[in-house]
C-alpha cells in the first residue's frame, strides 16, 4: 500500500514512524513533513503545505494513495476530507460537517447540551457587553474561549472576573482574528484532565491507550496554554470502571448524536477530559489524534496501525480490537525560544543520538539542511520512551532529552511527575 500523511508536527511523525513499520505498506508520503519524516524508512517528503488544499487534492490525484490520513485540524475543518472523497480517494479524517466538533466551540457547546453530554456550564456570547454580563454573574474563575481555531491557545484560565472581562475584551477585538469574534466563557473545572481518543467508523469504535497532557508552558501548570508539552499514557485518573463510564456517558452518547444529528463521522475522536468529583466532563473534542498524545500512544500500541484505519474507512470497525504494550510511555516536548509565541528559526539541532525500540525522538517544527536539521516552528521534537512503569519511562525520556541541544530550547521539568489537582488559580 501507499500511505499520504497530510501535516509535518510530532503526531505525523509518530504516524509515518508506526505505519511504515506495516508489513502491508510499500511507501509512506508526507506532506509536508519535517527533518525526522525526511529520514524515516519508507517514507518520503513532499513539500505541499497544509493550507495548500488544492495542492494537496492535486498531489492525492497524482500520487493515488491507497490511503489518506490527515493529521491536523485546520484541513479537516476547511474540508481536505470532502475533496479527497469526491475525488473517489479513501481518506481517514471528518468531513467538514464532523470537524466543527473542533471547528466551533460554540457548535459543540450546543451538541453536547442537545445530546445531554456532561460538559461545563458555559454561555456563548458575540459582544462585550454580553461577555460583561454573563461574567458579572458569574463570579469566581471562569475559562474563556475563542470559538474557531487558535493552534490550542485561544483559551484563557481566568482566576477572577478581571482577567475573564480582560480576555474577552482582547478575543472581541480581534487576538485571534474572527476565531474569536464568538466566544465561550464557562465554568472552570476543578480535577485532574485526560486524553480520550478513539477510532470510529461513524458507528463502531475502538479506543487507543488513554492519556495525559500538560498544556500549560511552565511546570506545575503554569504559564500560558500551549499545544501541549508533553504526554504520558496511560492517563492517571482513569480505571478501568471510570473508562466503561467515559464510554457510556460520552463516547456512546457523542457518537449517537452525530448519528442523529445526520453527520457520518470517520476518523480519530479525541475527547478532552476533566475528572471531576462529579465524574468526567468534555473539555472538548478534537477531530484528529491529540499531539503529543499520539507520540507515547504509538509506543504503546503493539499492532499493525494500517488495517485498524482501513476497516474504519471501508465502514468495517465492527469486531476490531487494539492490542497495546502494556508498559507505559511518555513524551517529553522541546520547545523554541519564544514558544506559544512567535518562535526562534533555524536554530542548528545536535545531540539526537540513537533510536531504540524503547526510545524515539519525534520531530514536530525541524527542517532539513545539508548541514543537519535546524528549527522550524513551536514544538521542535518528542522525546518519547517506554518503560517497566512510568518513573522509568520519565527517566528514559528525560536522560535523552537533557542531551539535545539548540539554542533556547525550553522543556517542562514535571511531565509525568505532576502535582496533585490544581485549583484554576494558576494562570
Ligand atoms: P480546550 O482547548 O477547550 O481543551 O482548552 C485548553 C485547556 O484549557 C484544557 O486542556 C484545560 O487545561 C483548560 N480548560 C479548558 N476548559 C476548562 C474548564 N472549563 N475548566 C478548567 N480548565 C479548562
Ligand atoms: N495535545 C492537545 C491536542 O492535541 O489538542
Amino acid at each position: 500500500m501507499k500511505i499520504l500523511i497530510i501535516g509535518s508536527g510530532g503526531r505525523e511523525h509518530a504516524l509515518a514512524w508506526k505505519m511504515a513499520q506495516s508489513p502491508l505498506v510499500r511507501e509512506v508520503l508526507v506532506a509536508p513533513g519535517n527533518a525526522g519524516t525526511a529520514t524515516e524508512r519508507k517514507t518520503r517528503n513532499i513539500a505541499i503545505g497544509i493550507q495548500d488544499l488544492d495542492g494537496l487534492t492535486a498531489l492525492a490525484r497524482a500520487e493515488r494513495p491507497d490511503l489518506t490520513v490527515i493529521g491536523p485540524e485546520a484541513p479537516l475543518v476547511a474540508g481536505l476530507a470532502d475533496r479527497l472523497q469526491a475525488a473517489g480517494l479513501s481518506c481517514l479524517g471528518p468531513t467538514r460537517d464532523g470537524a466543527r466538533l473542533e471547528g466551533s466551540k460554540a457548535f459543540t457547546k450546543a451538541f453536547l447540551a442537545r445530546h445531554g453530554i456532561p460538559t461545563a456550564a458555559a454561555a456563548t456570547v458575540t459582544t462585550e457587553a454580553q461577555a460583561q454580563a454573563y461574567i458579572d454573574a458569574h463570579p469566581g474563575p471562569l475559562v474563556v474561549k475563542a470559538d474557531g481555531l487558535a493552534a490550542g491557545k485561544g483559551v484563557v484560565v481566568a482566576p477572577d472576573s478581571g482577567q475573564a472581562k480582560a480576555a474577552a475584551r482582547a478575543m472581541l477585538r480581534g487576538a485571534f482574528g474572527d476565531a474569536g469574534s464568538t466566544l465561550v466563557i464557562e465554568e472552570c473545572l476543578v480535577g485532574v484532565e485526560a486524553s480520550y481518543i478513539i477510532l470510529t467508523d461513524g458507528q463502531s469504535y475502538v479506543a487507543f491507550p488513554t492519556s495525559e497532557d500538560h498544556k500549560r508552558l511552565e511546570d506545575g501548570d503554569r504559564g500560558p496554554n500551549t499545544g501541549g508539552m508533553g504526554a504520558f499514557s496511560p492517563a492517571s485518573a482513569i480505571t478501568p470502571a471510570l473508562e466503561d463510564i467515559i464510554r457510556q456517558t460520552i463516547i456512546e452518547p457523542t457518537l449517537a448524536g452525530l448519528r442523529a444529528d445526520g453527520c457520518r463521522y470517520t476518523g480519530f475522536l479525541y475527547a478532552g477530559l476533566m475528572i471531576t468529583a462529579d465524574g468526567p466532563k468534555v473539555l472538548e473534542f478534537n477531530c484528529r489524534f491529540g499531539d503529543p498524545e499520539t507520540q507515547p500512544v504509538m509506543m504503546r500500541l503493539a499492532c499493525d496501525l494500517v488495517p485498524l484505519i482501513e476497516a474504519a474507512v471501508c465502514g468495517r470497525l465492527a469486531g476490531a480490537a487494539v492490542r497495546i504494550d502494556p508498559r507505559p510511555a511518555l513524551c517529553v516536548v522541546l520547545a523554541s525560544a519564544g514558544y506559544p509565541g512567535e518562535p526562534a528559526d533555524g536554530k542548528p539541532i545536535t545531540g539526537l543520538g540513537e533510536d531504540t525500540p524503547e526510545c524515539k525522538i519525534f520531530h514536530a517544527g525541524t527542517r532539513a539542511t545539508p548541514e543537519g536539521p535546524v528549527t522550524s516552528g513551536g514544538r521542535v521534537l518528542g522525546v518519547a520512551a517506554l518503560g517497566e512503569d512510568l518513573q522509568a519511562a520519565r527517566a528514559a525520556a528525560y536522560g535523552r532529552a537533557r542531551a539535545v541541544r539548540f539554542q533556547g530550547a525550553q522543556f517542562r521539568r514535571d511531565i509525568g511527575n505532576r502535582l496533585p489537582p490544581g485549583d484554576c488559580g494558576g494562570a
